[in-house]
């Protein structure tokens, strides 16, 4: 996507060293970091330099590619799978992170004692994933324009936009090519907190792309469907059950029983990447739990131009921070993938999950 008229990804390569948009200072400035290792890379996502299922997957592949350029050829093999292993213990719920990695991986493997290629599969594999995020995300924006009538007040929970991807993104990629089309749409934004993703990027995101919408506390979002102001939701989501249960940033299941208590239609948008053949059901996803600062803290710009954390709960307060929460699938209209829109049942996962 654009930014200030120039196009960018969140992730790519240059050399061996993975670049990265500087996601913690949005909206608020904006620049790139340069992650020189793979063990630079996994901290970048355990810090959430860079966040969001596809961005984490592709970041992942890319720190893998790192460790294969970096590694000596002696013990190559068991650095690249202690890389693995470092960077999937960086954040358990996001299946794109797992998906990346072990895709570089198995290019790697494929490949035996010929590290010179080992190396060069590496590469071209993880360029290959964070190309397939694209274009799935552009893809999802195809299939889920048509869901959007004219006029259309959205609502959306957290960030699942192109920050959150390689490009495009998931929930707001039908949002992005709606307006593109002219149709006119309105969009609430949940501010999301603690990490306030839906303030910070979404509200970031659609002013870029001239999107009219509204940042709205967490706790808003189900004055605005009683009073029929929202006419569909869509969210995206980190991973999906073989039953069609999802797991998304805290907060998208009240959303989801606010909207199911107002016959409001809540979609899931996401690639098929974002599926877990091995989890029955939402009860199988792992919920990463975050630091409880996360919750006694809020942080921003003031208004003489610092960058300033201040603490809203009493000194060490205790806390609770699970970062994720499960939607049951029979709260959800459909899911909108690359290949077109499913119902959330396990017919329906089973019809587009990838061999
Ligand atoms: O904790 P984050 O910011 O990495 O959370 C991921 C998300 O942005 C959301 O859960 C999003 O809606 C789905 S991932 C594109």
């Amino acid at each position: 996507m654009l930014v200030g008229g120039t196009p960018f990804r969140t992730v790519w390569l240059e050399g061996s060293t993975v670049k990265l948009i500087d996601q913690p200072k949005l909206p608020h400035s904006f620049g790139i970091v340069d992650m020189p290792t793979h063990v630079h890379t996994a901290r970048a996502i355990s810090t959430m330099i860079v966040r969001g299922a596809g961005a984490i997957g592709a970041t992942g592949a890319f720190g893998m590619a790192q460790a294969a350029l970096q590694s000596p050829d002696q013990g190559f093999h068991e650095t690249i799978v202690a890389a693995a292993e470092t960077l999937g213990r960086t954040r358990p719920t996001a299946q794109n992170l797992f998906y990346g990695i072990e895709t570089v991986l198995k290019a790697i493997q494929a490949e035996g004692d010929n590290i010179h290629q080992a190396r060069q599969a590496a590469v071209a594999a993880a360029q290959a994933v964070a190309d397939d995020d694209a274009a799935c995300c552009e893809a999802i924006g195809r299939h889920g324009e048509p869901l959007i009538q004219k006029g259309c007040r959205l609502s959306t929970h957290c960030n699942a936009g192109w920050l959150a991807f390689v490009d495009w993104g998931s929930a707001l990629s039908p949002i992005f090519t709606a307006h593109r089309g002219g149709k006119k749409v309105f969009v609430w934004v949940d501010e999301t907190r603690p990490r306030c993703q839906g303030a910070r990027l979404t509200s970031w995101e659609l002013t870029e792309e001239c999107v009219p919408h509204a940042v709205i506390a967490d706790n808003a979002a189900g004055h605005f469907m009683r009073t029929g102001q929202v006419d569909m939701v869509i969210v995206g989501s980190d991973r999906i059950a073989a039953n069609g249960d999802i797991a998304n940033k805290i907060g998208t299941y009240s959303s989801a029983v606010v909207a199911k208590a107002n016959g409001v239609p809540f979609y899931v948008a996401a690639p098929t990447t974002t599926i877990d053949k091995d989890c029955p059901t939402g009860d199988d996803i792992p919920i990463e739990e975050r630091s409880p600062d996360e919750i006694r803290y809020t942080w921003g710009w003031s208004d003489d131009g610092q960058f300033t954390r201040v603490r809203t709960t009493p000194v060490d307060g205790p806390a609770r921070n699970p970062a994720f929460d499960v939607t049951p699938a029979e709260l959800i209209a459909g899911i909108i993938t690359e290949k077109g829109v499913v119902p959330a049942n396990p017919q329906g996962i089973a019809s587009v999950w990838r061999s």
